[in-house]
């Protein structure tokens, strides 16, 4: 070929990046791996092959980790788990800057050695996966120095199991092993089947950094590995990375156990293009959003919805792009689109592309390698918002697309998924972006930008995509607990009697919902005694039925969630007058009720609660995250939307209150099922509420024993997050039946919280009544 003709046809010659040095690392090793127990590896045993999936060539043979080995490796953790924590935040600081500055030092071998097990693009490794991999060590030294001055009231979990995928293995070993680290954890983590080459490299580069042994732990293996960490009895905290249906799965395994849990799930993320969008740049922007990592991205820009008077224009510009795209040798420093990570892979997508008959399918045109496991760009234009391929995650590198007419519609059809972990919005017009970007059910909004993640700004999303946060401060919540000790809670049982009611009238208190005394569906009531014997009045059984219908009232109220915190802040004070002109009735009925002194005092601390979340209303903040991109990422708190709460048995009045009021401060609208043996006091509390202008349907009170509504809550889908402040036996069936549409869960596991100090107002409230939207914009040169 003479230089004529290459300027000609400007074709690329090949850049291949060599794979000389990982593949001498391999045989360094001896070609098989053991796992990473204790500081040191284990001797290798039976398992399975690591395959290159771009030459289908073995790179290294694994060990299946067996009951054993996991115990081994959790035993090492829990031994090292003390002396972790006590080094204090500037020795784990030193510690996990060195593991950062190693990850740098070997920064190439790391991209080549990840390339080769995964598949994906050279370019991509070396600029993206290894430098974020390295900043999130970097961000979390940083976490770790100031956890004693910024965090005080925060401990470690203990022994964190973790789980991750194979699409991005370095950088979710990253997202999972620096946060526990700095707050003081000890972790367990398996990678991925297919991918735990740069994760045994890791391994080898704590013991060069001279990380105690025991602080971190590697296992490899399949999914049955997977398991045994989700059962094992002495992990404290799960954090997977994966498919929803492993993730709902592991909710249901770990229920009731007491561990803590974050799930980072699957997506179907809206990529929505209006018609003043710098069109190129978009079409650009949709290369980074769905064949980065040939679209094995959990947040890939994998449904495109495009504004129809520029739809035809758009299509056509993206499928020249299309054209252009290279796919081929992931090794090669010119290649757009890699390998998928294993012949399964490749399977699953292949068939579920062939299995769609609907709309138009546009294949880029390019050459592909004959051999290996190379999937060609694919875009699926006029689809109907119910298709399959519109609603299920493909994994892979195929676009589906549809178009809409205005921007409402455009966020209708962004909302309807039942994921929600993040959106791409491209307009020229600042009103419109930042119009639809509140408007948006997900955990992450990029603007004019797409794919853009960082450490200092919390990854997760919502509803089908888990909860949870990585990176950011809020991340640090996935692995620390308060550092009260915590007593196991008393279960209460209510009074019994007989005999008449001493005013001599039999009062029957209704439910409340949708800003109405509603009678029971099922027409039931039950008597509620005093300490002496004597009948203090009845309450109403709640069934479904009600409870559907509160959650239908909660829904209908969603314009609470829009309100200033200023107004809610003005509404909580005038509950709390109200309540206080109403106090000594309040103290005489909790006092018979409970047969106590300590009514006057549960209303006091009840006013003053109320007083802390109107003072909260409109002060819990977002903040502005600087991230390293010509932007910042706005972290907006939101509410979750409806929430349900088992309120405490113990102090009926105060427990109440201590739920409702930071869930409406921070916009909610909740269903509150009153304490089970004292529940009058939330009956006479709708009083307070009917002449204290809170919107019909922003909070409804149920009565009847929690045990009976607590499933049903658990499992509505229309309810976003559960709390039980309950009998313990609650945890368990509010975790199990959470895990229906992986909605998040706040329980007690049958330890007491001391509703009249501080624990009963903590910062954790306010955490556990928003999520976190991190919404990239655009700003400065
Ligand atoms: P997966 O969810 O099965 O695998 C992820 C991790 O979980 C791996 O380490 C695996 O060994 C482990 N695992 C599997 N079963 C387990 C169990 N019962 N208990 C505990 N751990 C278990 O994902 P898979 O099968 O590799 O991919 C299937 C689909 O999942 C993909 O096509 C894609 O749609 C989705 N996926 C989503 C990811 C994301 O980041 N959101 C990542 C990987 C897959």
């Amino acid at each position: 070929m003479s230089v004529s003709d290459i300027f000609e046809s400007m074709e690329y010659g090949p850049a291949p990046e060599s794979a000389a040095d990982a593949l001498a690392w391999i045989v360094d090793q001896g070609g098989r791996f053991g796992h990473f127990i204790d500081g040191a590896f284990t001797a290798p045993g039976a398992g399975f092959d690591s395959t290159n999936p771009a030459t289908g060539e073995v790179l290294a043979s694994l060990t299946q980790a067996s009951q054993g080995d996991v115990d081994a490796a959790v035993k090492a953790a829990r031994k090292a788990q003390p002396k972790w924590e006590k080094l204090g935040g500037h020795g784990r600081a030193r510690h996990i800057y060195a593991l950062a500055r190693l990850l740098q030092k070997h920064a190439r071998l790391f991209a080549v050695l990840e390339v080769l097990d995964n598949g994906k693009p050279i370019r991509e490794a070396r600029d993206i996966d290894v430098p974020l991999a390295q900043r999130h060590f970097y961000y979390h030294a940083g976490m770790a120095q100031l956890m004693e001055s910024e965090l005080p009231d925060a401990q470690a979990l203990g022994v964190c199991g973790q789980i991750i995928p194979w699409n991005f293995p370095l950088l979710m070993l990253a997202w999972k092993i620096a946060p526990a680290l700095a707050m003081g954890n000890t972790v367990v983590l398996k990678p991925a089947e297919y991918t735990s080459l740069t994760a045994l490299l890791f391994a080898d580069i704590c013991r060069q950094a001279g990380l105690p042994k025991g602080v971190v732990n590697i296992v490899t293996g399949d999914g049955t590995v997977g398991e045994m960490i989700v059962g094992h009895e002495d992990i404290d905290k799960i954090a997977f990375t994966g498919s929803t249906a492993v993730g709902r799965r592991i909710r249901e395994a770990t229920a009731g156990s007491g561990k803590a849990l974050t799930l980072e799930l699957g997506g179907k993320s809206p990529y929505i293009v209006f018609d003043d969008a710098d069109l190129d740049s978009a079409v650009e922007g949709l290369v980074d959003a769905i064949w980065f990592n040939q679209g094995q991205v959990c947040c890939a820009g994998s449904r495109l919805l495009v504004h129809e008077p520029v739809a035809d224009r758009f299509y056509a510009k993206l499928r020249a792009r299309m054209e252009k795209l290279r796919v081929g040798d992931p090794l090669d420093k010119s290649i757009d689109v890699g390998a998928l990570v294993d012949p399964v892979q490749y399977k699953r997508v292949s068939e579920m592309v062939e299995g769609n008959t609907a709309g138009e399918c546009f294949v880029a045109p390019g050459a592909m390698p004959e051999n290996g496991c190379f999937y060609p760009p694919t875009l699926i234009t006029g689809l109907n918002p119910a298709d399959r391929l519109m609603q299920e995650e493909i994994f892979g590198p195929v676009l589906v697309s549809t178009t809409f007419r205005t921007p409402s519609e455009a966020v209708q059809l962004a909302n309807n998924t039942r994921y929600g972990l993040a959106a791409t919005v491209w307009t020229e017009n600042v009103n419109l972006a930042l119009d639809i970007a509140p408007k948006l059910e997900t955990g992450i909004v990029w603007v004019n930008g797409t794919n853009m993640m960082d450490a200092a700004a919390g990854f997760g999303g919502k509803r089908e995509s888990g909860f949870g946060r990585e990176g950011g401060w809020e991340g640090l919540a996935g692995y620390t607990k308060p550092k009260t000790a915590g007593k196991p809670l008393k279960e209460i049982e209510a009074f019994s009697g007989e005999g008449a009611p001493e005013d001599g009238i039999d009062r029957t208190a209704k439910l409340y919902i949708g800003g109405k005394q509603a009678r029971p569906d099922g027409g039931y009531s039950a008597p509620v005694w005093g300490k002496s014997g004597g009948l203090l009045g009845h309450v109403s059984l709640a069934n479904r039925k009600d409870l559907r219908n509160a959650v239908e009232a909660a829904h209908a109220a969603k314009g609470w969630s829009k309100t200033t915190g200023h107004l809610r802040a003005q509404i909580l004070y005038y509950i709390a007058e109200n309540l206080s002109a109403r106090g000594d009735e309040f103290a005489a009925r909790l006092d018979a009720m409970q047969g106590t002194k300590t009514g006057r005092r549960e209303v006091d601390a009840a006013i003053d609660r109320l007083f802390t979340y109107a003072a909260w209303a409109d002060k819990y903040d977002g903040q502005v995250h600087g991230v390293p991109i010509r932007g910042v990422a706005l972290a907006m708190k939101e509410p979750v939307g409806v929430i349900g709460a088992l309120c405490p048995a113990e102090a009926p009045l105060l427990g109440l209150i201590s739920c409702m009021a930071p869930a409406i401060a921070m916009g909610n609208r909740v269903i509150l099922s009153a304490s089970d043996p004292f529940p009058l006091a939330a009956t006479d509390f709708v009083q307070v509420l009917e002449t204290s202008d809170v919107p019909a349907g922003v909070v409804n009170i149920l009565t009847g024993p929690q045990a009976d509504l607590a499933e049903a809550m658990a499992r509505h889908m229309d309810v976003d997050a559960v709390w039980s402040f309950g009998a313990a036996a609650l945890s368990g069936i509010v975790e199990k039946g959470a895990a229906s549409n992986i909605k998040r869960s706040w329980v007690n596991h049958g330890m007491a919280r001391d509703w009249f100090g501080a624990e009963g107002a903590g910062r954790d409230f306010l955490q556990a009544a928003t999520e976190v939207k991190n919404i990239w914009v655009p700003y400065g040169e």
